[in-house]
């Protein structure tokens, strides 16, 4: 595996790849991978003949008073997992590559599609994602690009991006990797206190029993919410950011609950602020 951090190796590894013909798949991420990243890797390698992935933590997407001083690193052990991962370059840029001094553009996607659910109390956080995720795009060229389905609205916003703005990229989007007792995998999860780690796999919990309302009939979204409310507050100290249920590909709202549906959810166990969702086709 190939390390790099300027740009201008990037291009240049990447030069005769593209010359060939061979295609690229890209996994973009910011670190601390867990086995929910080493899926997106293992899902490129694949389906395209060289495999990309990048680690920054991007700054533009993290708000005042959020956790970007503290968010968990480990260049080595990341760099490892890659490797067994079969990735062929990682691309390790720091914040003076990706945001030189006079750096002065953004890409956002306007509208409801970024202001619901994560949007409500992280309004400029996918403007700082759709940015980097474009100059990412830009600077690697890749046939495909790996987005976990647990940041589901994240894949949305970047698609209508790719969509508006006519990247010649396909974005795959791969299924949530869970824990044994059901907690979605995330870097943020290393926060948690034990105890907290005890009662956070409530999150799927509550979303499976929502399902399960679904399946018995119920079509009211208002009572779903009522009831994935109900069962997160079986354990302490959750706080409850949304629950919403929208329609999975515009994020529209959803008061009867048919076709691509989506149920999302962000809980705060003290600091720690996790999301979780399912899917539905109904
Ligand atoms: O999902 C993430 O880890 C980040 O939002 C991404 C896509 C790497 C952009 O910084």
């Amino acid at each position: 595996m190939k390390v790099i951090e300027a740009k201008q190796d990037l291009r240049q590894a990447l030069a005769n790849v593209k010359k060939d013909e061979r295609t690229i798949g890209f996994v973009p991420t910011m670190g601390f991978l867990h086995d929910g990243h080493i899926s997106l890797m293992r899902r490129a390698r694949e389906e395209n003949d060289i495999v990309v992935a990048s680690i920054f933590i991007n700054p533009a997407q993290f708000g005042a008073g959020e956790d970007l001083d503290v968010y968990p690193r480990d260049r080595q052990g990341d760099c490892e997992q890659m490797i067994n991962a079969h990735v062929d370059i990682a691309f390790l840029p720091d914040v003076e590559t990706i945001y030189p001094e006079g750096f002065n553009t953004v890409v956002e996607v306007e509208g409801q599609m970024t202001q619901v659910l994560c949007g409500q109390s992280r309004p400029t956080h996918f403007k700082g994602v759709t940015t980097v995720v474009a100059k990412l795009l830009n600077l690697v060229s890749p046939d495909r690009a790996y987005f976990g389905q647990k940041d589901a609205q994240q894949i949305s916003v970047v698609r209508k991006m790719v969509k508006d703005l006519d990247f010649n990229v396909q974005i795959v989007d791969c299924p949530i990797v869970r824990e044994p007792d059901g907690l979605a995998m995330s870097s943020r999860n290393a926060y948690l206190t034990p105890e907290q780690r005890g009662n956070a796999p409530v999150l799927f919990q509550s979303l499976c029993s929502a399902e399960e309302m679904i399946a018995d009939g119920e079509r009211s979204a208002a009572v779903i919410v009522n009831a994935i409310e109900k069962r997160i507050h079986t354990v302490e100290n959750a706080v409850i950011d949304y629950i919403s249920i929208v329609n999975t590909n515009t994020l529209q709202e959803l008061d009867t609950i048919g076709g691509s549906t989506l149920i999302a959810l962000a809980v705060k166990f003290g600091k720690t602020r996790l999301i979780d969702n399912i899917r539905l086709e109904i």
